[in-house]
């Protein structure tokens, strides 16, 4: 995040109040019962997330102790058995419900599809069959690179239902990053399509798949294609099949497995402080209960609303915020394929209109984006439907929030800041829109039941207005269980950075924030080397590795930038080989480089050539200055540690 931007947060004063007619029609209308419920959750956290189990799931045995806590490892409900593709699906089949449209898509072609309770329980169930039949079991993992179609959400649902795993892929990483994540995760299938349409082009998905386990995954029998884009793709005989031709055979009949409340339910990629993304692990009970109240609460659900999230299914909110979280509740969630472009600028606000939309959740990044493609868009569309916004990924500058809340919301739908990450698996902090002043910058207040605060190394809680670490204080049904197959470093990343506080273990969650007079949490970005670009977590050493694994580079170094729509963008300073030297072509085919092995969220905006970079005499890089130098700002701190001064002045030459 800009200095800038720092800057206009700290500075923010101004509060607003819920509405009074939404207020009224909200499920909690006030700060009064805001801080009740925080209260009793307060005081016994483990007994307040029992009865909302007992209440709000199904379960097939209901659990015995409710929380273990070994610090780290946490076990939710434990020996209960449930299924959550049943809690999303069948248990809405009885009722009015099951006519309701359960998936709404929108394809970018304007192509269209609505799935209700009844046609989604339908295909989830035949998929399920069919992978079963492919020999996939409970306990084994499904790769899933997919575009943003109702497939992908069936996908999900079918490894739910049968406890088989699934590990999504956003299909924008690259088939290098494709290829590290299956192996990691041993998967035994992967389910893709033949393409995806993004920004008027086909994204050739089935062709990176083929790429990927070309060589040294051993683990993948077989890939299941949902046929998309229809352009000619490689059908390898025995290993790769249709799904439409095998849907036709595929019996709507598949009893749900009875889960163990700690099975795994999923594994998610998610950038670190490492070279290597480390495999987020969750588990069904307490992930499906958490998703399913955050939703509920935090967006005050009705039965009548439909339900927007513009994230991709391959990031944790699309999991949380498009599948599980709204569909546990019975809700109508609209996906959308496409992304705003220069053919369609006002795309969304279509979409918007077309379905009427009442609660929308996006990221600030494009929020910005919008207000760089001007008002016109969202004016000529009809918005009154709207009766909720929400934001995720980053902090939200002022300015983008107040544009929000009058031009998309005008000026009567409160707005929810969504502070959470995918270790969190739901919401942490956020207001509850009924009730929470909002003030533009703050995710406000933790949701009842989530002991939050910010604390210096020591664990102890820093001052008023003071920086510190953001930490959580005692477990939450959906937090992550474990890196995948490394529970060292699960325990080095989250739980050994700040020290255990009178034998209590706090959860470190990478950001730094300050909470103000109000107790509200200011959240003022990544404290660790992990960039968020666009809102998507990139961490610095994966692109070093990128850059370094090309025959040209001696050495990189990457740090983020501010940027105007991204929030940061990626900035490389790179020592070249001897044999090669610098030039712009150089530059692209490095650029280029990066997005084979990564993806194109990963191209670097800026790459420097450099003599050498900036190192303490241990020979550890400076990042700090090279963020200065990035930035185009003054050295900020000591220089006397570097071990060789001149390597500055060359770098401030450029
Ligand atoms: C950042 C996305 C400020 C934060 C759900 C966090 C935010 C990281 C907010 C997690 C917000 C997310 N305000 N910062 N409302 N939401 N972040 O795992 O730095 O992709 O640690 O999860 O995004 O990113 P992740």
């Amino acid at each position: 995040m800009s200095e800038a931007t720092i800057e206009s947060i700290l500075q923010e004063k101004r509060v607003f109040n819920p509405p009074t007619e939404f207020t009224e029609k909200a499920s909690i209308k006030s700060m009064e019962e805001y801080n009740k419920l925080y209260a009793l959750a307060k005081q016994d956290p483990t007994g307040f997330w029992a009865k909302l189990a007992e209440k709000e799931l199904h379960w097939f045995k209901r659990w015995g102790k409710t929380l273990d806590w070994q610090p780290p490892f946490a076990k939710w409900f434990v020996n209960g058995k449930i299924n959550i593709s049943y809690n999303c699906l069948d248990r809405h089949l009885t009722g009015h419900r099951k006519d309701k449209p359960a998936l709404i898509w929108e394809g970018e072609p304007g192509d269209s599809r609505t799935l209700t309770y009844t046609q989604l329980h339908q295909e989830v169930c035949q998929m399920a069959n069919v992978i079963k039949a492919m020999g996939v079991k409970k306990g084994d993992r499904v790769g899933i690179y997919m575009p943003m179609i109702p497939e992908t959400a069936i996908a999900m649902l079918a490894c739910a239902r049968i406890g088989a795993a699934h590990s999504v892929v956003f299909g924008g990483f690259s088939s290098e990053a494709l290829k590290a994540r299956l192996q990691d995760a041993e998967a035994k299938l992967v389910i893709t399509a033949d393409g995806g349409w993004r920004k008027d082009k086909i994204v050739p998905l089935k062709d990176a798949v083929d790429n990927a386990i070309a060589t040294d995954v051993p683990s993948v029998k077989n890939v299941l294609v949902v046929q998309r884009t229809k352009q000619d793709i490689e059908m390898k005989e025995g290993r790769d099949h249709w799904w439409h031709e095998l849907k036709e055979n595929a019996s709507t009949d598949c009893p749900p497995e009875h889960m163990d409340s700690e099975d795994l339910l999923f594994v998610l990629y998610t950038s670190g402080t490492t070279g290597q993304p480390k495999g987020v692990v969750h588990t069904t009970g307490g992930y499906n209960l958490y998703t399913h109240m955050t939703f509920k609460w935090t967006f005050d659900i009705k039965d009548d609303d439909v339900y927007w999230c513009t994230a991709d299914v391959g990031w944790i909110t699309g999991h949380s915020y498009i599948v599980y979280g709204p569909l546990s509740n019975g809700a109508t969630t609209v996906m959308y394929e496409g992304a705003p472009r220069p053919s369609n600028p006002g795309c969304f606000w279509d979409v918007v209109e077309k379905y009427g939309v009442t609660i929308f959740y996006t990221a600030p990044t494009a929020i910005r984006a919008f207000i760089k493609m001007g008002d016109e868009h969202p004016n000529k569309r009809d918005l009154s439907s709207l009766r909720i916004l929400g934001t995720v990924g980053e902090p939200i500058n002022p300015e983008a929030w107040i544009w929000y809340h009058k031009v998309i919301g005008n000026e009567k739908c409160p707005i929810v800041d969504t502070w959470w990450q995918t270790e969190t698996g739901g919401f942490m902090l956020t207001p509850l829109p009924g009730a929470t002043p909002t003030k533009p910058g703050s995710a406000t207040l933790p949701f009842p039941g989530i002991i939050a605060d910010v604390v210096d190394l020591e664990g102890n809680s820093v001052g008023e207005n003071e920086g510190g670490y953001l930490v959580i204080k005692h477990p939450w049904p959906s937090m992550m269980r474990t890196v995948y197959k490394n529970d060292d470093r699960f325990r080095s990343t989250y739980w050994e950075h700040i020290a255990p506080k009178d034998g209590k273990y706090l959860y470190f969650a990478g950001d730094g924030a300050r909470k103000d007079e109000d107790g509200y949490f200011w959240v003022m970005g990544r404290v660790d080397d992990v960039m968020n670009i666009s809102g998507h977590r990139l961490g610095t050493m994966e692109v070093e590795s990128a850059l370094v694994s090309h025959p040209a580079v001696a050495e990189a170094a990457v740090v983020s930038r501010p940027d105007e729509l991204k929030g940061e963008d990626v900035y490389a300073f790179v020592t070249l080989e001897d044999s090669y030297s610098e030039s712009d072509e150089l530059k692209q085919q490095l650029k280029q480089h990066v997005v084979k092995e990564i993806g194109a969220i990963a191209r670097p905006g800026e790459i420097r050539f450099a003599d050498a970079l900036p190192k303490t005499r241990s020979g550890k890089i400076i990042r700090r200055f090279l963020r200065n130098l990035a930035a185009g700002e003054e050295l900020v701190g000591d220089i006397s540690t570097m071990e060789d001064l001149s390597v500055l002045d060359k770098l401030r030459q450029g």
